[in-house]
């Protein structure tokens, strides 16, 4: 399933670089791997995305990525 409205899947896009980067910036602070930070910010909706259903999500995400 995605987002048919390109304005919705744009700002989904533009959500997870949002996230991604601020993950890398996080990393980088605390001196953590940011390649492995920014991917995680990249994956972290995937559930969300793929199912079109953010409710209890949190559980499902890291399994999935
Ligand atoms: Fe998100």
């Amino acid at each position: 399933m995605e987002y048919e409205n390109p304005h919705e899947r744009r700002c989904g896009y533009l959500h997870l670089y949002g996230v991604s980067q601020a993950c890398a910036l996080i990393a980088h602070k605390r001196n953590l791997n940011v390649e492995l930070a920014t991917m995680a910010g990249m994956l972290h909706d995937l559930h969300s995305y793929q199912t079109m259903n953010a409710e209890n999500h949190t559980e499902f995400e890291a399994e999935l990525a």
